[in-house]
């Protein structure tokens, strides 16, 4: 049976990678990585720099996957995920019967945790509901949103509360923000959209990069400046990632 190690590496370079992932990597005999396009270029290359810093033999193997760019979200956003999971599903099976021997063991560096808004995994039970034999193991990794409060030096929950993470489209959807919200995968800036009232954002953008950028402060007040800075960010660099927490006034906890 083949093996899959999902090594989560961290948002933003190699000083993220844990023990665990390093070992992990120097287990792998080929080393998977996903390509998403031109403007991931420099995504690609915080991966291929923790190869090079951390696998001990020189002579590794690694082998890019071109991912599908996905269609536009039709009427139905599962429909649409869906499809475009078939598709990267059936380039992975591919790769991983070209490149890895029955009894092989082989590595996908994932952005982050595996756990969080990554499909890697569920592209694997895919794969393995197919009838593959195929067995994964995850590796987790430091996530975005540990990240984002360490930067902005505040614990993720206030006392005895819970928060939700969640994405751009869903925070559109809900219109006003009733309980505190993570919210990653917003290329729409939908913090700029939604009744700002009593609302503090903490936002960050390349976090753990060299051009990581922090703004924090009443929604009301940093709203337009997160957008100009977010704007003039993502044209400098041709793409950017961003994460916020949003936080309800409220008892000072
Ligand atoms: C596909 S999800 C992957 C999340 C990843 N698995 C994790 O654990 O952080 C991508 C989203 O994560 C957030 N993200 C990931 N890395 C980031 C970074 N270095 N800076 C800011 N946001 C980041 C952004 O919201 C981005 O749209």
């Amino acid at each position: 049976m083949r093996k899959i190690l999902l090594i989560g590496i961290g948002p933003g370079g190699p000083d993220f990678m844990t023990v665990q992932a390093i070992d992990a990597l120097n287990r792998a005999q080929v080393l998977f990585l996903p390509d998403k396009g031109a403007e991931k270029a420099e995504l690609r290359e915080i991966r291929e720099q923790i190869c090079r810093r951390f696998i001990a033999k020189p002579d590794y193997r690694s082998v890019t996957i071109e991912i599908p760019q996905r269609a536009a979200a039709t009427h139905d956003y599962r429909e649409t995920v869906d499809d475009w999971h078939a598709q990267i599903a059936a380039r992975y099976r591919r790769v991983l019967i070209d490149a890895l021997p029955d009894d092989g063991c082989g590595a996908f560096l994932v952005w982050g945790d595996p756990a969080l808004y990554d499909s890697t995994l569920r592209i694997l039970d895919r794969l393995r509901a197919e009838g593959m034999d195929v067995a994964y193991e995850i590796i987790p990794g430091i996530s975005a949103v540990q990240v984002l409060t360490a930067r902005h030096g505040i614990a993720l929950n206030r006392i005895g509360e819970s928060v939700t993470i969640t994405t751009g489209r869903k925070l559109a959807a809900m219109g006003k923000v009733t309980e505190d919200l993570v919210v990653m995968l917003d290329g729409d800036e939908t913090f700029a959209k939604i009744d700002a009232a009593d609302i503090t954002i903490y936002w960050g953008a390349y976090l753990g990069m060299a051009d990581e950028i922090l703004i924090a402060g009443k929604l009301a007040e940093v709203s337009a400046e997160i957008q100009r800075v977010r704007r003039e960010a993502r044209e400098a660099k041709g793409w950017i990632m961003d994460a916020y927490l949003l936080r309800r006034a409220d008892d000072g906890s």
